[in-house]
């Protein structure tokens, strides 16, 4: 396994490869976990080559959020590549990634203002500025994103549809601990008390999907406010949002249909103390 922290080195490495084989690549932040390893053993199994970037963004981290805090373990990432076959990390220093300020940005519209948007206003511009800087710098065949971050994949996927970027986008299952708590790399945040409580939100969303398909077809406003008031029941938690839209459109639903064509999302955020966490489901209602 190769660990590359300069640009020019790791276009040298990839040029080098025989033009047959496939490049997989799966972009991370870091302290990775068993939700990082399924997505480099699917790039391994697909790909002749699995390259991994490790990079604690800035540009997607708004003033007040957790960049400087951000869970950072360079050696144990680097052993759970290994383990898991990775060919090349890619380990860039923030100013190898912006030598000087950029006056670029990628922007996608629409779907970005939802969601996580709505309450990260500078997120998903920071995403898929680095995101597609990485596209140019890896050329990849394949890149492969976790399902936890739902939006973020359907704003990749916009993106590269967009700007025709050459490149597959592979969705991956959310990986979850037994309990069902999301894996993240912000659970290491969670005191003992509130990684308890956390287990409210994987338990109401498996909730919503047995109310979801055993009524259908029924009013979104009521799945929510069922979904709000279970939540709200746990003291320690603080909903930032609990929405139930089309995926990946994100447009707004009524009513669940057992004619609608998209499948839905339940897309929630929560914090518990200073920690934000996010979770979903995503369900598809339409029956023959
Ligand atoms: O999902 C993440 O970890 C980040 O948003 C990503 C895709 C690596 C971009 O910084």
């Amino acid at each position: 396994m190769k660990v590359i922290r300069s640009i020019s080195e790791l276009r040298n490495e990839i040029k080098g490869r025989q033009q047959e084989d496939l490049v997989g690549f799966v972009p991370t932040m870091g302290y990775l976990h068993a939700g990082h390893a399924s997505l480099l053993q699917k790039a391994r199994v697909e790909c002749a080559i699995v390259v991994l970037s490790i990079f604690v963004n800035p540009m997607q981290f708004g003033p007040n959020e957790d960049f400087d805090k951000y869970p950072r373990d360079e050696e144990r990432d680097l052993m759970l590549a290994k383990d898991a076959g990775v060919d090349i990390v890619f380990l860039p220093q923030v100013e190898e990634m912006y030598p000087h300020p950029s006056k670029t940005q990628v922007i996608v519209s629409d779907i970005t203002t939802k969601l996580c948007g709505a309450s990260r206003p500078v997120h998903f511009a920071g995403v898929t500025t680095v995101v597609s800087k990485l596209f140019h710098i890896i050329q990849p065949d394949k890149a492969y994103f976790g399902l936890k971050d739902a939006q973020q994949v359907a704003v990749i996927t916009q993106m590269v549809e967009d700007l025709n970027m050459p490149v597959e986008i592979v969705p991956c299952p959310i990986l979850r601990e037994e309990d069902g708590l999301a894996m993240s790399s912000r659970n290491v945040y969670l005191s003992a008390e509130q990684r308890k409580e956390a287990l409210v939100l994987s338990r109401t969303l498996f909730e919503a999907e047995q109310w979801i398909t055993t009524d259908t077809p029924v009013l979104t406003a009521d799945i929510r406010e069922r979904i709000i008031s279970r939540i709200s029941a746990s003291p320690l938690a603080e909903i930032d949002y609990v929405e139930i839209l089309g995926y990946p459109t994100l447009q707004s639903i009524e009513r669940l249909d057992i004619q609608n064509e998209e499948p839905i999302i339940i897309a929630l955020a929560v914090k518990f103390g200073a920690t934000r966490l996010i979770d979903n489901i995503i369900i598809s209602i339409k029956r023959k």
